[in-house]
């Protein structure tokens, strides 16, 4: 009896063992069927998602119609307006001309000397603290990488709000020849204001002092021939 159950047990498990390899073998014929058929689209996320964080390549524009495209908005032509007035007033004032080599301090995204181009100066040289666009080059206005006396002018429309003013005067003093003139406009002041930026200028005298208007703002302006006046 015993020996029937034995062998009626074996047949059952011999009979499991050919059902579960017969399974088994057929699985591994059968996968393909579950697989991504090889015509799936190419670029898939150029189709899929199209949600508000759709990551589908955005397209770029290249730089010079970039430029184009802030250059021709109403915003940047009134503040390169600014201050072309206000250079031109230099210009009338014989302090400015066609080719004076000039250097922009404190450029921004390159107002002031796209307006020096605009007015005639064919040598204009802009530089800020970081880098922002192909009229602007990137230089510490405390620490100039150029030689010295190469400028005939060096402007700085935002001297107040430069970390050591008195360092960047020393720079501008330093680049810009003998005879050349040094050029800033601070936040609009009177005589005591005025005493303290003149003050900054040890090798130059002030030749010019007023108020305007640069950029919307009220500033006054002052203009320094370099020479070796105070040393
Ligand atoms: C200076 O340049 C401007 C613009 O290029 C030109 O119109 C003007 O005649 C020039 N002035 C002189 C004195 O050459
Ligand atoms: C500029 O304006 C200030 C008032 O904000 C005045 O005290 C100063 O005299 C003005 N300077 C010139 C040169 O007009």
């Amino acid at each position: 009896m015993e020996r029937n159950i034995e062998k009626m047990l074996n047949r059952v498990s011999t009979a499991f063992i050919i059902i579960g390899t017969l399974i088994m073998l057929l699985m591994i014929l059968q996968t393909p069927k579950t697989c991504i058929s090889p015509e799936a689209p190419s670029k898939p996320h150029t189709h899929f998602p199209r949600s508000t964080c759709d990551t589908s390549p955005r397209k770029h524009l290249p730089l010079h119609k970039k430029n184009a495209r802030l250059w021709s908005s109403n915003a940047w032509k009134t503040r390169v307006l600014s201050f072309s007035d206000y250079f031109l007033r230099l210009r009338d004032l014989g302090l400015i001309h066609n080719h004076t080599k000039a250097l922009c301090l404190s450029a921004g995204a390159g107002h002031a000397p796209m307006a020096m181009e605009r007015i005639g100066l064919g040598d204009v040289t802009g530089v800020e603290l970081v880098d922002s666009g192909p009229v602007v080059r990137k230089a510490d206005p405390h620490d100039l990488p150029f030689f010295d006396g190469v400028f005939d002018l060096a402007f700085d429309g935002n001297l107040g709000e430069d970390l050591f003013p008195g360092r960047v005067v020393e720079e501008m003093e330093r680049t810009v020849r003998k005879g050349g003139v040094c050029v800033v406009a601070v936040e609009e002041c009177g005589g005591e204001g005025v005493r303290e930026v003149a003050g900054l200028f040890l090798r130059s005298r002030v030749v010019d002092v007023v108020n305007v208007t640069l950029e919307g703002l009220r500033k006054t302006s002052l203009v320094f021939k370099v020479g070796d006046f105070k040393t």
